[in-house]
This record gives structure tokens, sequence and C-alpha cells, in this order.
């Protein structure tokens, strides 16, 4: 009897081990990729300053979809349009989540960041909310708001120093009134540095040496790593809570309606503060990280191509003059000017990876095998540099866009489902930033001065801004600057505030 039981244990035992032998023999392989090493795989292969263009590299090499692995995870790198189409696009339903983000997400946000949340249904409730206010028919509303912001930009500007402080409190500013109703005054200019500084400590967390926990997640579970990571993370995320709510709760009390008070009026029963809080901030994190460096890039390639630059401002001066500033209405008349901007979005993309997507569900592509919960990358630096679409990809040719108009938008905001929410946002304040610049201020560069990132966070592109020189064009447009800035003072408390514009909205 006994040795019927053993005998038939054996069997089942022999019918799993082979049935899982030939199972794991018939896998499809990975796509492939550079060799990895033992325990880090190819972590020490990717270069700290601009891993975008190694990978860009390995795409030449290994073809356009490849496999990494970073300590225990699995990194698949997609590495052109159609990749990216079949993937994100077509795929969707299995590659919309996100990783876990351990360090940045978990500990420091507390899980209250919808951005860094897996594709669940909590996301979808505050992305709902979030894209009820934040969708491109809503945003011409605001643009009262960015003409205001462009205003004290350029006149801030006329001291010909400190551009990235300009273009940050120009954000921060517009970005304040629409979430709370409260425009930053030159006073409260600590309120853009405390964002900044908090902004710069999260971004280092992006850094692969921060990243040891994500990488390596069976770490949580050593006694002390862990420890230290939450409580630095706790320290931070109370910091942030406390200087966030004070602007919430403004906001939530303003006589004036604002997108805080929008938000809080559509959450369901039941949601938490800190989600509700997590929410606000991280658009205000995201605008703030994202737009300043944008216009600072747009600045730099002003100083690195004279030539376009003339041309930008020969359209510019032949459109609008220089009697008045730009306004919306001059979009559709100035093409080089808009391909201008295109082709710097191509060029320095401010996310060369867009954000890392989770695999929700074991897949097969092109005969590779995509695991479950592999990270997906999509590279937007591959896509804004793929020369089977872009000729010469290396070259700033803003003439590209205007010879031929039918080529795909640069990457530049991600891909369906956890597409950017602030775009629509994004490119008008980027559109009346740049115009505004070109209309007012030549710039000018040292001779050193080079497109390569001085800052690269392995997920994130920041240019280096230090070396360049800027100066109002004329006497007749420093005059026209300072006039339309002293009557924008004027107007704040009237009736014809930006502000009371955007009331107008709120039915
Ligand atoms: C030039 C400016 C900007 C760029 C280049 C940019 C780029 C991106 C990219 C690449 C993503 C990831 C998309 C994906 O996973 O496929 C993203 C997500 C996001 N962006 Fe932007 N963004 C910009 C401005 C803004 C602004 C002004 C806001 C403010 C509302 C914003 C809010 C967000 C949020 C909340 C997400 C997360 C979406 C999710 O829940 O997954 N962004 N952005």
């Amino acid at each position: 009897m006994v040795s019927i039981a053993v005998k038939t244990c054996v069997a089942a035992l022999l019918f799993v081990v082979g049935y899982n032998w030939i199972y794991s023999c018939r896998k499809r392989p990975l796509p492939p990729g550079p060799k990895p090493v033992p325990l880090v795989g190819n972590a020490l292969q990717i270069p700290k300053d601009a891993p975008w263009e190694k990978l860009h590299e390995w795409f030449t090499t290994y073809g356009p979809i490849i496999s990494l692995k970073l300590g225990s995870r699995t990194v698949i790198v997609l590495g052109n349009r159609d990749v990216v189409h079949d993937l994100i696009q077509r795929r969707s339903r299995i590659s919309s989540s996100r990783p876990r983000f351990i360090v940045f997400g978990e500990h420091y946000a507390k899980s209250r960041f919808p951005a860094l949340l897996p594709y669940d249904s909590k996301w979808q409730s505050f992305h709902r909310i979030q894209s009820s206010i934040l969708n491109p028919r809503n945003a011409k509303g605001y643009r009262p708001v960015h003409i205001a912001g462009c205003k004290q930009m350029l006149y801030r500007m006329l001291d010909g120093e400190h551009i990235v402080s300009h273009f940050s409190y120009f954000v921060s500013s517009a970005w304040s009134t629409m979430l709370y109703s409260t425009r930053a005054e030159p006073t409260t200019e600590t309120t853009s540095d405390r964002i900044h500084d908090m902004l710069a400590h999260l971004t280092e967390l992006f850094c692969i040496e921060h990243s040891l926990l994500d990488i390596f997640p069976v770490l949580e579970y050593t006694p002390g790593i862990s420890w230290i990571s939450k409580r630095k993370g706790e320290a931070f995320f109370k910091e942030m809570m406390t200087f966030f709510e004070a602007r919430i709760r403004k906001g939530l009390q303003s006589a004036s309606w604002n997108i805080s008070q929008a938000w809080h009026q559509r959450l369901p029963a039941g949601t938490q503060w800190e989600d509700f809080a997590g929410m606000i901030t991280e658009v205000e994190f995201a605008a703030n990280s994202t737009l300043p460096v944008t216009l600072s890039i747009i600045a730099m390639m002003f100083a690195l191509h004279p030539e376009e630059t003339k041309k930008v401002q020969a359209e510019i001066d032949e459109q609008i003059g220089t009697q008045r500033l730009p306004t919306f209405e001059d979009a559709g008349k100035l093409p080089y000017t808009d391909a201008f901007l295109r082709e710097c979005l191509r060029l320095q993309s401010n996310f060369p990876f867009a954000l890392p997507r989770a695999v929700t569900q074991e897949e097969e592509y092109m005969g590779y095998r995509i695991p479950r919960d592999a990270i997906i990358l999509p590279c937007q630096y591959a896509l804004n540099m793929d020369e089977t679409v872009f000729e010469s990809p290396k070259a700033f040719r803003p003439q590209r866009w205007v010879d031929n108009p039918n080529l795909p938008s640069p990457a530049t905001f991600g891909f369906p489902r956890r597409l950017c929410p602030g775009k629509s946002y994004a490119k008008d304040l980027m559109f009346i930033g740049m115009t505004s610049m070109a209309w007012g201020f030549n710039f000018e560069a040292d001779n050193n001065v080079s497109e390569r990132p001085s800052e690269s966070y392995s997920l994130l592109y920041i240019p280096s801004v230090k070396t360049f020189r800027f100066s109002c064009r004329t006497a007749a447009h420093r005059a026209i600057i300072e006039r339309e800035w002293q009557e924008s003072e004027t107007n704040v408390h009237s009736h014809h505030s930006p502000r009371s514009q955007v009331e107008s909205m709120r039915g």
C-alpha cells in the first residue's frame, strides 16, 4: 500500500518537474540586449551621464526592443514608434501600470501621488478628477493667467540675470493662481524656492545610487537599509504635507473659484485627506519640475542657434511688430516659431524615457517574452532621434517641420492611458513664454557652452543653462514690457484680472 502511494508521489513530482522543464525550454527568450553580469545585471554598463545615449547605441546593435537586468528587475526598453505603438498603445491593457517605486513612491510620497500608482481603480478615480479640469477645453480658460505671468517674467528678465529663477517664478506663480487663487507675490519668492528645494531632493532619488532598494527589492527585508530610507522618507513627507496643506487649505477657503475647490467637490465619499493633498502636490511638482526646465532649454537653444533665432524674431516682428506683446491669437501665424519649439522638444527631451511602466500580464511580442512585472521604458529620446523618421536627427533644424508638416510630433508627453494630463497647459505656457522671450530679448552663448546635460538623473534631463547671456532687444521693447507690467499690476485687483476671467469659467 505504502509503496503504491510513494510511487504515485514520485511520479507526480517527476511530472511537475518535467513539465516545468519542458515549459521553460519552450519559453520564448527575452528581447536581446547586452550581457548582464551576475547580481548587478547591466547596472554598471549604464553611464550616469545621459544614459539614454547609451541605450540609443544599443538599439543600433540589438534592434528596437532590448532587455536589460537592473539588479533583479527585468527592464524592457522600446526604441522606435512601431514597438511603442504595439506595446504601449495597442496592448495598453497590460502596459499602463507603474512599477513599485519603493523609495520615491512608497517611502517619500507614501503612495499618495497618483502618477506613481499602479493602473487600478484608485488611480482611475483620481485621474478622472484631474482630467475633469485639466483638459484642452479648460486650458484655454487659463490663458489670461499665463499672459499675466508672462508679463511679469519679461519685466523680471530686464535685470539680465538669474534666468532660471525667473522661469521658476513664472511657472510657480501661474500654478498657484490656478490651484489656490493665490498669485505668488515677489515677497513670497521663498515659496517657489521651497518647492524647488523639495523637488531637487526628490529628483536625486531618481539616480541609480539612490535606487538600490528599487533594484534589489529583497533589501526591503534587510534590517537597517529599508529602515533608514523609510525614516528619511517619513520626515520628508511630513515636511512636504505641512507645506502644501497650508496652501491647499487657503485655496479651499478662498472666495475665488480654483482647481483645488473643483477637485475637492468631486472627491468620492471617504477619500483620505492625504490622497487629496497628494493629488494636488504632484501637480505642483509636475509643473514646477518640467516647465522651467523646458523654458531654459528654449532659451539655451536661442543662444546656441543665432541664425534660426533670427528667423524666429523676423517672423515675430513681421506678424506682431514692436508695439504690443504676443498673444495666443498669434499662434496660427507663426509657423517657423512653432517649428523652433518642436525642434527644441525633439532634441532636448525632458523625460528621455517618459515614466516607467509595468507589465501586468506575460505577453509575447515579435517572438520574445515580455514577462509579467517587467519594467517598460518607452525611450522618447530614441523616437526623437530615429533617422528613418528625422533626417540628420542630431542636427538642430526647425525648417524640417516647415518643409514636412507630416512629421510625427516630438515624443515629449508620454503615451496613452498615462499620457501627461498637463499637456495642454504646458503647451500654452511654452508657446507664450517662448514667443514673448524671442519678441523682447536677444540671447548670446559663451564659446564653451554645450548642449549636453549638466545634470542628469537617470530618468530626467536638466540642461546646462549658466553660460549664456540675454538682454532686451531695444529701448522700444523695454518700454512696452515696463508699461504692460505696470498695467497688469493695476488690473490685478480689478474685474479685469486674470483671476476674475478664470472665475467666469466656473459654470
Ligand atoms: C513640458 C512640460 C511637461 C512634460 C515634458 C511632461 C511630461 C510628462 C511625461 C513624459 C509623463 C509620463 C507619461 C507616461 O507615463 O506615458 C507625464 C506624466 C504626468 N504629468 Fe506631465 N509633463 C509636463 C508638464 C506637466 C504639467 C504642467 C502638469 C500639471 C498638471 C503635469 C502633470 C503630470 C502628471 C500628473 C503625470 C502623471 C500621469 C499619471 O497619473 O500617470 N505635467 N508628464
